[in-house]
């Protein structure tokens, strides 16, 4: 695949806001990245970035087996410093966040640049989002959706995302109803067995991609 994905980095917040601004242009001003990356410990995002002809930049995956102080360091190193494998110049085409509060992970944006949707890229997005949480011990994952927007629910009911409940008038530019979306158990053998099967038909369709998660 020609996209690979890692954590989202400070550099990366102008090419978020961006992207931000094309996937939810009667939303913005957008979330603050950088607050969220300096000093929310519960939220996580993850890039998607293009690897092109030049697939040499990718980033080694690296296992982080570290305890959680260790994780903690890591993560304030890799927010500050670009390490040479990953120049700023990189293109960012997409981007996940994730809320991890006790068991449950609220996926709290995804948005994939207009000129590269249909290539896959939500789906690995979203595969790798669901990674992070099982990695962080979440039992469930849960996200709104505006009820108009289709293809994002159809992204969601593909990996086992069901409608659980609906909050009315809940977009405030348009009054538009959300819709709750909950996954049953990620770690129960059922969801894993049909997590796993997806996985591998978006690798055999769009070739393997690398993913630094942590
Ligand atoms: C939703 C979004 C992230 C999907 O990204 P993408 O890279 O185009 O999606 P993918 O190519 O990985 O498609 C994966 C699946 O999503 C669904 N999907 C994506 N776009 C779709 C569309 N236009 N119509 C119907 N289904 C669609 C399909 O189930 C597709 O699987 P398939 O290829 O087997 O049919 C993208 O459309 C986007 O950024 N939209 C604007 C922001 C947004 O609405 N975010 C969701 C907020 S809740």
């Amino acid at each position: 695949m020609r996209y690979a994905i890692r954590p989202m980095r400070l550099e990366d917040v102008p090419q978020a806001n961006e992207i931000d601004r094309e996937c939810f242009p009667t939303q913005w001003p957008p979330p603050s990245y950088k607050r969220e990356l300096l000093f929310n410990h519960l939220s996580h995002h993850l890039v998607a970035w293009e690897v092109g002809e030049n697939p040499d930049e990718l980033i080694e995956q690296r296992e982080q087996k570290g305890s959680r102080p260790g994780r903690f360091l890591a993560r304030v190193r890799r927010l500050f410093y670009a390490d040479e494998a990953s120049p700023s110049n990189q293109r960012i085409v997409g981007l996940v966040g994730l809320r991890i509060m006790g068991d449950v992970a609220y996926l709290t944006t995804i948005g994939v640049r207009e000129a590269y949707r249909r290539q896959g890229i939500g789906e690995l997005l979203l595969i790798s989002a669901i990674d992070l949480a099982l990695m962080r011990n979440a039992r469930v994952a849960t996200l709104e959706v505006r009820a108009s927007n289709s293809a994002a629910q159809a992204l969601y009911e593909k990996y086992g995302f069901t409608k659980t409940g609906a909050r009315q008038g809940y977009y405030s530019d348009n009054r538009e109803d959300a819709v709750i979306m909950t996954t049953d158990t990620i770690t129960s053998a059922p969801f894993q067995s049909q997590f796993q099967r997806l996985n591998r038909a978006h690798a055999e369709r769009w070739g393997p991609a690398q993913c630094q998660i942590d």
